[in-house]
């Protein structure tokens, strides 16, 4: 099964169905939204990457003019299901390549017109999106079909675009402008092929430009046309024009069958790599390819000027951020699958690293404190006031921002295991070792040396659980510190070994010969809570003091179901309940360090207490269950991170802001699960290893992982396991 159904149309599943039946190549996201809806629909042409601010609002990624606009109309009646009721109607999503598809049929005095469509975002070709749209009817008919390019954009926070300069010629339609902020260029031009003769004619406004078709239409005959669009940003106005317009130009002449094989077969290529075959679980095997769907979608091969934001690229929510969601959530499948994303998400930080520090200087720190939410500069999108308080209206200050220092962590982390994974030393000549270092450098100066216990801690910091914020010695951003300073040490003898005059030159260049002797001293008496008496690992200092109380009870207190739980005065603040996997998170990060008995506690202990108030919680706890050897505890927490976008059960609205699109890290969570958990791959020393513990109903899993350039297959059944290099076609 490779296929998202829905066949009913609810007014109450538009915007889920938008994150849903999602298109897209990592250079531009399509939601899965009619041809024949607007802004109010929350259509979107999403360009990660492109960010601009709004007055005082938050800077948020722009959506584009929507190409892909077409709407049919029946003696004055627009045929859109929000008008009338269609009497069948299908929207699908064919993960297998990429392909959205809707079939519509509406009855007016009992004339049937039936609307089939498809799109989709080219995967090589990327700024360039392909659809067919035919029409056919009972009976012989008058039709007006209207297409063109809808300027009329759904933002959040904008309007972000500037009046646009219109041009239709050679019926060839381009809307160029540019960003309020920052001036960046937009271009958006479409041309369509049709394989009918009809009168056309143009509706002209300063947001739209639209192809007026009208058809005098023979009974159970199709008519078809076909739009290629180019969708350019960031290049000189005047290139970005010719580029767009060379681009629809070949397009056409191509012909959308041979772009749509291109694209299948692309699509094909990177199945292969990407699959995971799973037996004896249909729903399982569905909701994990549809989750390495959306990790495919969101490839970053086309650059290392951008990285994948939280809400992936469906809409605006989130500011388009990135978050540590890349580096510990997603990077994992890209390390298997696709080290060309893998290298850009990494250099995206590299690239990133003044923003880093700067924002290590605002705070009065040295070295690079990284972005919790970051854009095109590094610099923080993140406010100091990121809820609002749903009583008083007022913003409510969040420690996010400020004290979510694990973050420079969790990027040297991602930094380090696609060295090891690539082992390729130009990734920390070029750049990478100098977001190590500075990293380290940075967990140096916010961290106290404590004389008195002789030890060194990080104090007032958030963790992974946000409720709790401003808290010391938070397990996990102890333990992330300490595996900086731990990299930085290697990096700086690997450097200096094979390497000499790049380790002089950076050293010399950061000034850092007495930060690296610090770092070798501190490194010894770092502070990591370890498990107490009772085999439990504090969260941070004085938790075990928090009122124990269960989700239930705490979730009874609320007064309003949107209000925050965390900050100051928030429900769970002073309890032990915990927004999400924290504990957890450290277990199974350094699972080696750790026994089973211990992770056994601590999973117990901590999932009680946890509300899974983040989609990033449920992976964490499926994987450390599989480390535990109990892989049918993992697996409903594998389902709940595999479905989160099939389900659309997550919050969709906080107050009146919409926080819905699609959980990338969730999908890579998932993936993790399937990976890390249940087929139990280590890499070990270069080397691939497998410690499986498969559902009770999974017969087999067949997956594949690229090491040294090489493509391994791996099949796992209960009393087996294979691992065999592939020929070299891939
Ligand atoms: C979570 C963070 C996460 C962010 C973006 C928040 O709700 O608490 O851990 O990075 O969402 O997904």
């Amino acid at each position: 099964m490779w296929k998202v159904i829905t066949k009913d149309f609810n007014k109450e599943d538009i915007i889920n169905h938008g994150n849903k039946f999602l298109i897209g190549n990592g250079y531009m996201g399509y939601r899965g939204t009619l041809e024949e809806f607007g802004k109010n629909e929350l259509v979107a042409l999403n360009l990660p990457g492109v960010y601009d601010q709004y007055e005082n609002k938050w800077r948020e990624p722009v959506n584009a003019p929507n190409p892909l606009f077409t709407r049919v109309i029946y003696d004055g009646t627009e045929l859109n299901p929000i008008v009338i009721n269609p009497v069948f109607h299908q929207q699908t999503l064919d993960i297998s390549c990429g392909l959205h598809k809707r079939e519509s049929t509406f009855d007016i005095n009992n004339k049937q017109i039936t609307i089939t469509s498809e799109r989709f975002a080219h995967l090589t070709k990327y700024s360039l999106l392909v659809m067919k749209y035919s029409v056919k009817t009972n009976a012989h008919l008058n039709l007006v079909i209207e297409t063109g390019i809808d300027g009329d954009v759904w933002d959040i926070n904008g309007p972000h675009l500037n009046p646009y300069q219109i041009v239709n010629e050679n019926n060839i339609v381009t809307f160029s402008t540019n960003t309020r902020e920052c001036h960046i260029p937009i271009v958006v031009s479409e041309t369509i092929l049709c394989d009918f003769n009809a009168k056309i004619s143009n509706i002209i406004d300063s947001h739209k430009l639209i192809r007026q078709i009208n058809l005098n239409i023979e009974k159970d005959k199709t008519y078809t046309f076909y739009k290629f669009a180019s969708v350019k940003h960031s290049l000189d106005e005047a290139e970005a024009n010719m580029q767009a317009m060379n681009e629809i130009n070949s397009a056409s002449v191509l012909g959308y069958e041979k772009l749509f094989i291109e694209n299948y077969l692309e699509w094909q290529k990177r199945w292969l790599v990407s699959d995971v075959e799973l037996k004896g679980d249909e729903e399982a095997q569905f909701s994990l390819r549809y989750s390495i769907y959306h990790l495919l979608i969101l490839n970053q091969k086309h650059s290392d000027k951008v990285s994948i934001p939280a809400r992936g690229i469906s809409g605006q929510t989130y500011k388009g951020a990135i978050f540590w969601d890349t580096e510990m959530f997603m990077l994992p499948f890209y390390l298997n699958t696709d080290l060309q994303t893998a290298k850009n998400l990494v250099k995206y930080r590299i690239n990133t690293l003044d923003g880093a520090r700067r924002k290590a200087m605002e705070y009065g720190f040295r070295g690079a404190f990284y972005a919790w939410e970051s854009q095109e500069t590094g610099d923080d999108a993140c406010s100091h006031f990121n809820v609002t308080d749903v009583f008083t209206n007022r913003p409510l200050r969040t420690y996010f921002r400020d004290k979510q220092v694990h973050i420079s962590a969790d990027i040297v982390y991602g930094i380090w295991q696609t060295y090891l994974r690539i082992n390729d030393l130009s990734l920390l000549i070029n750049g990478g070792a100098e977001v190590i270092f500075e990293c380290a450098r940075f967990y140096y100066s916010y961290g106290y040396l404590k004389h008195d216990k002789n030890r060194f801690e990080i104090l007032d910091v958030t963790g992974p659980d946000e409720y709790h914020e401003r808290v010391n010695n938070n397990a996990f951003t102890n333990r992330m510190a300490l595996e900086t300073f731990n990299i930085a040490i290697k990096v700086s003898k690997l450097l200096k070994a094979e390497n000499k005059e790049s380790f002089d030159n950076l050293i010399k260049k950061l000034n850092y010969t007495e930060d690296l002797k610090r770092i070798e001293e501190v490194v010894k008496i770092l502070y990591v809570p370890q498990p107490n008496n009772s085999g439990i690992i504090e969260q941070f200092d004085g938790y075990f003091k928090l009122e124990e109380v269960t989700v239930d009870e705490v979730k009874s207190r609320l007064i309003h179901p949107n209000e925050y739980w965390g900050g100051a005065n928030g429900i769970a603040a002073n309890t032990q309940i915990i927004k999400q996997a924290d504990v957890v998170t450290l277990l199974y990060f350094f699972n080696d360090e750790y026994s089973s008995e211990i992770k056994k506690t601590n999973w117990d202990y901590y999932l009680k207490r946890t509300e899974h108030g983040s989609s990033l919680s449920a992976s964490m706890y499926a994987l450390v269950a599989c480390e535990n050897g109990n892989p049918e505890w993992a697996y409903p927490y594998f389902m709940k991170s595999a479905t989160v976008d099939l389900t659309g059960k997550s919050k969709q609205y906080a107050g009146g802001i919409y926080i819905g699109g699609t959980h990338p890290a969730a999908s890579g969570g998932a993936y993790m699960t399937a990976i890390y958990g249940f087929a139990g791959l280590k890499i070990i020393e270069n080397q691939i290893k497998c410690f499986p513990h498969l559902p009770k109903n999974w017969e087999s899993m067949s997956f594949k992982v690229i090491l040294n350039n090489d493509l391994y297959k791996l099949d796992i059944t209960k009393n087996n396991i294979t691992i065999a290099k592939e020929d070299n076609s891939w």
